[in-house]
């Protein structure tokens, strides 16, 4: 939390693109020249694969990365359990399924020498972790950097900052993702979090299923969303540290721990396409109309997991990023809708065109399957009535986690301080404007 740690995050190299093979060595000839496991590998190194996808799956989603460190993974003591604080994980059947639609507020102040981990609050989801099915919603809120290194065994982790820059240390190397980027964690890789501010707040979808990958473009054709150059990796970078440091693995829903004798942050080299990313999503390239109607908001989608059937994501992370309307004739804030994926909404910054209020950053709405959703009285109001003129929406960057089933609240979320009760009455009051005859 110092200057000198954001100018070193904003100095960092980076590799372009999503889902590349790629290869970095932090120093000269550490890595492997043409064979993954030679005899010995280069420098004394450890040579060591790390599969995201089982060996056999298809080419064009195989991941997996080799590492090349100064320790063997496997050289760890036993994990025991430790809390998992507000951590929850799938199934979530604690609480019974809510079809309200519901609001909250930011989190509330984390106690002092709150890391990222401790920060994570949970505040549902769907499916289940060890079936490696559905997702959960977490927001954070810390106040500390991570002394400790934590890895999730049960899903990768889309991190949405909403104030507060990170600096994340992977295994990978290191990524820097201020407030309007994401940061990508693949599943099992591990990470430390090192806040660049005062504070850190913000939102974190666990996708517990295939991994985030971009969506196929169909007619809109070879370019465009979100590109696939945009996506940065980071580059080798390692941690040659002896000495006690904790880690701390989620594995089916509990928190483990170890004291290594070193940090597992220790790959001189790698290569492969197992890898994080960091995305502004500023650079997202949204698509919409230039004649009339609304198109559904799939059409901002930046990343999405696919499920067993075609065009049904487990999750969706859907951006609203700043944008023309120029629609015709044309209802241009997001429509009524009632939809039977689950939509889990926050907003990083400034406000969301279907609410005039009490959407907040930091705050988010949940609406689940089949709940009826929409612009708010004020906003319908003024958008109906509205000139239809260009009309730039750049006041604001709000998201979307989507998904395939319906979000079961953990009980401190639905009974949390920070939960609006009122969040109905956005919609009372809904003037009756019907006239069958002229
Ligand atoms: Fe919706």
């Amino acid at each position: 939390m110092s200057g000198d740690a954001r100018k070193r995050a904003e100095a960092l190299a980076y590799l372009s693109g999503f889902g590349n093979e790629h290869s970095s060595e932090a120093v000269p000839g550490a890595l492997p020249d043409g064979r993954n496991s030679p005899q010995r590998a280069p420098l004394g190194l450890y040579a060591e694969q790390l599969s995201g996808t089982a060996f056999t799956e298809p080419r064009a989603h195989n991941r997996r990365s080799w590492l090349y460190r100064v320790r063997p993974s496997a050289a760890h003591p036993k994990f025991v359990r430790t809390g998992n604080g507000r951590l929850r994980t799938a199934p979530f059947n604690q609480a019974v399924p809510d079809p309200n639609r519901l609001r909250w507020n930011p989190l509330p102040e984390p106690e002092p020498g709150t890391d990222f981990v401790k920060g994570l609050w949970t505040l549902g989801g769907n499916g289940d972790a060890t079936q490696r099915t559905g997702m959960a919603v977490h927001l954070y809120h810390a106040d500390s950097s991570m002394e400790r290194v934590f890895s999730d065994a049960d899903g990768e982790l889309l991190i949405v900052p909403e104030s507060g820059g990170l600096l994340l240390h992977t295994e990978f190397g290191r990524l820097h993702a201020e407030p309007g980027e994401v940061a990508l964690i693949p599943r099992g890789v591990r990470f430390r979090v090192e806040l660049l501010d005062a504070t850190a707040r913000g939102y974190v979808c666990e996708n517990y299923g295939a991994a985030f990958r971009l969506p196929d473009l169909g007619p809109i054709g070879a370019n465009g969303l979100a590109n696939a150059r945009d996506f940065r990796a980071p580059v080798a970078a390692y941690e040659d540290a002896e000495g006690p440091v904790e880690v701390v693995n989620k594995f089916c829903g509990n928190l483990w721990t170890a004291t290594y004798d070193h940090s597992p942050l220790d790959v001189v080299a790698w290569h492969g396409n197992y890898l994080p990313y960091v995305y502004d999503l500023r650079r997202f390239n949204v698509i919409g109309t230039i004649s009339y109607d609304h198109p559904d908001p799939s059409i901002f989608t930046v990343l999405t997991s696919p499920s067993d059937t075609p065009g049904l994501a487990g999750v969706d992370f859907v951006v609203f990023a700043p944008r023309w309307l120029v629609g015709e004739d044309t209802f241009r804030p997001p429509y009524f809708h009632r939809n039977v994926m689950s939509e889990y909404m926050g907003l990083i910054e400034g406000a969301y065109d279907a609410k005039a209020e009490g959407f907040v950053p930091g705050g988010g709405s949940l609406h689940n399957m089949m709940s009826a959703h929409g612009p708010d009285r004020e906003t319908f109001d003024r958008a109906s009535a509205a000139e239809l003129r260009p009309q730039k929406i750049d006041d604001g960057l709000a998201f979307m986690f989507e998904t395939r089933w319906p979000v079961t609240l953990t009980p401190h979320a639905a009974r949390a301080d920070h939960l609006q009760g009122a969040y109905d009455d956005v919609w009372q009051g809904m003037e009756r404007h019907f006239r069958p005859a002229r």
